[in-house]
């Protein structure tokens, strides 16, 4: 027998106020809490649901320096952009709270004495780099050096960006300190660890015996970080951004904001009500994180380590993590700005709110990584909202007005058909709880559409707009069906789109119903007056798609560009200056160009080299048309020896400028010039 629950905890990963939050931490994170905490809200649960901004840590710290603000500048910004996009979206956060609050730096400090007084912590002293010119140690983000993998010279002392490593500040080559530019040295300093190598037997017992039936994605990470063995982990930092360690002499550090963050949930509930320890510290409330994948170790191993260092805590239940969101085939990049921002989306499709929510879900990354793509936006969005629900919502909705003058007819006898229909809709109920329990959105996502389709196939099978004209009794049965089908839709559609269930409740003129009303036919009374009937959805056009795979092509060509800018090839050996002068370098007119048959690269080029009038081939066509090239004037190499090509004889070289990407650029004189004069 499952554990039966007084209540729910639903926390959802606290976004990092160092940037906006796109679509990949919405189907990661956001859209999936929020279906299980409106879910269970509408069953009537005692739930809340808690959330807010990591404003601690170093990224936040170098961003700021990067644009010469504060941190708290930094967080300030972010923090309201992202908790207005979280409720334009519909997002039913009880609270979104913040890292920075006072409530928040007492309790995270309360909790980290607590473990310091119970002697839960080593204190360790090590080795780490410090920049004497800035007089500060500095974290590993700091440091960088070129990759001892491939050679980026930009890498950081954590990871290499360029080809994803994992890297550790002293396998860095010629590292410098990203504040000053200056030579790290290694100083001593101090540090608090917590003992997580103590806590295996624990988490072994607590995840791996005890909650098998967690996502395998969840559990697998758990099991191979328990039998890799575990490591104890500083929880304290040189840093000037954070919360104070509060220990005698540990003027200059902060609580780790890995340390600090989880605990921003007890934080952010103390802050939502004075209620709070009945959510964290009774054994009838099922805690459950909604994280993504990179967030695995610290909510399965670290936090509930912590939590059983201090005591008095409830463990989560579940950490259903989802896996990663891909853009158009790319892995989402904030540096790269490769994403869909929400509070763009927000503001380039105003009222279609339901449609991400409902795109998100449906390709939610649940068991492997996923691809978001805006084709399949649209699709979704023509195929399914538009053609599936909106349409059968709207055709029950304006038959009831056409024959009815908006009133809710009576239900008269059943026919067979009618009563499998409404069977076929209550039972939707089962498994739609039943997905979204075991936190199968994707699925119950489906089971609620269900509801539509079903109710789309049954006027498309009775016809009423044809039975109308014979039999007008009958009609009225069916649109009675129809009409309960369509508040049924309401309901089983909530958690997943609630502006469009609470725009049906409209429509039908009704009030919010529970969700134990779903699959009950008596939800709209005979006689009750409908409201006016309104799209629900609208159709996407292929114009508006292509303005969003322009704006993608735009940040991609801006990052190859960026990123051929900054690879340069290294000087070839050196030349004499006679070896120089052997060369004849002239400038010349293209008189004509056009392609060589039969192949792809190349163009047949006439030249006027002010000494002749000459055949080139060149190996170009890829990157510039005939027409674009006849009349420019660029530099020829007009004495290396011919070659023929595809039977023409080639009698020189165009000299070109080739970037990192392999994009090639004419050399041209910076001035008109006469044709044959010599370059050198
Ligand atoms: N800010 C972290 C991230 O975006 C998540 C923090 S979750 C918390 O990856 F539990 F630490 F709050
Ligand atoms: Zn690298």
């Amino acid at each position: 027998m499952a554990k039966e629950f007084k209540r729910y905890l639903v926390t959802s990963a606290l976004p990092y106020a160092n940037g906006p939050v796109h679509i990949g931490h919405l189907a990661g994170v956001y859209i999936p809490s929020d279906i299980y905490a409106r879910y269970l809200r509408l069953k009537g649960c005692d739930v809340i649901s808690v959330c807010g901004s990591d404003e601690h840590g170093v990224p936040i710290t170098i961003k700021a320096r990067k644009e010469g603000v504060s941190p708290q500048q930094i967080v300030d910004r972010y923090h309201e952009l992202i908790k207005r996009s979280f409720e334009r979206l519909g997002m039913s956060f009880d609270i979104y709270s913040r890292t920075s609050s006072a409530t928040h730096a007492k309790t995270a400090s309360d909790f980290f004495r607590k473990l310091y007084d119970d002697g839960k912590f080593i204190e360790k002293t090590s080795m780490q780099y410090y920049d004497e010119e800035a007089k500060t140690f500095l974290a590993d983000r700091y440091i960088v050096g070129t990759c001892p993998k491939c050679g980026y010279d930009r890498a950081y002392g954590d990871q290499c960006e360029k080809c994803g490593s994992t890297l550790s500040p002293d396998e860095l080559i010629e590292p410098h300190s990203a504040v000053s530019g200056s030579v790290p040295v290694k100083r001593e300093t101090k540090h608090w660890y917590l003992p997580l190598d103590q806590y295996e037997g624990f988490l072994r017992k607590w995840i791996l015996e005890g909650h098998k039936e967690w996502k395998s994605n969840v559990y697998g990470q758990c099991k191979s970080w328990l039998d890799g063995g575990l490591q104890p982990r500083a929880v304290s930092r040189d840093l000037d951004w954070g919360i104070p360690v509060p220990v005698e002499g540990a003027e200059g550090k902060v609580l780790y904001v890995w340390f600090d963050a989880p605990i921003g949930y007890i934080s952010a509930t103390k802050d939502l009500t004075p209620d709070w320890e009945k959510y964290w510290k009774s054994e009838d409330t099922k805690l459950v994180h909604f994280i993504g994948k990179d967030n695995i170790v610290f909510h399965c191993i670290v936090f509930p380590s912590m939590l059983k260092a201090h005591g008095g805590y409830i463990l989560p239940e579940n950490v259903p993590a989802n896996e990663f969101l891909n853009l158009e085939g790319d892995k989402i990049s904030t540096s790269r700005n490769w994403a869909v921002w929400l509070h763009e989306y927000l503001d380039e499709f105003p009222g279609k709110e339901d449609v991400l929510r409902y795109v998100l879900c449906a390709n939610a990354p649940e068991t492997k990584d996923n691809d978001f793509t805006w084709k399949d936006f649209q699709a979704r969005n023509n195929n399914e909202l538009v053609a599936i629900l909106g349409n059968f919502v709207n055709r029950a909705l304006v038959l009831t007005k056409k024959y009815f003058n908006g009133e809710v007819p009576a239900c008269g006898e059943l026919s067979d058909y009618d009563r499998q229909t409404i069977a076929d809709v209550a039972a939707v109920k089962a498994s739609l709880e039943s997905n979204i329990e075991n936190y199968r959105f994707r699925e119950a996502l489906k089971d609620a559409m269900n509801v539509a389709r079903i109710g789309n196939k049954y006027l498309a099978d009775t016809e009423p707009w044809k039975v109308i004209k014979t039999d007008p009794e009958r009609v009225r049965t069916i649109l009675n069906v129809a009409l309960q089908i369509t508040a049924n839709t309401a309901i089983a559609i909530e958690p997943f789109m609630p502006f469009s269930s609470a725009k049906i409740l409209k429509m039908l003129a009704v009030d919010k119903f529970g969700w134990e009303r779903l699959g009950t036919f008596d939800l709209i009374p005979a006689g009750h007056m409908i409201g006016e009937p309104e799209l629900l959805f609208e159709k996407i056009e292929d114009d508006v798609i292509q303005r969003q795979l322009d704006k993608l092509a735009a940040t991609k060509a801006a990052n190859m560009a960026a990123e051929a800018a900054q690879h340069v090839e290294p000087q070839k050996d050196t030349i004499q200056f006679d070896d120089f002068q052997k060369m004849d370098i002239r400038v010349s007119t293209i008189l004509s160009a056009e392609k060589v048959a039969k192949t792809k690269k190349l163009l047949k080029l006439t030249v006027d080299t002010g000494i002749d009038k000459r055949e080139i081939v060149s190996g170009i066509a890829e990157y510039f048309t005939p027409e674009e090239l006849v009349g420019k004037q660029v530099l020829v190499l007009v004495n290396l020896a011919p070659r023929e090509l595809k039977g023409i004889f080639s009698k020189g070289m165009i000299l070109m400028a080739e970037d990192a990407s392999g994009k090639l650029r004419l050399l041209q004189p910076g001035d008109t010039t006469s044709n044959g004069a010599i370059v050198g």
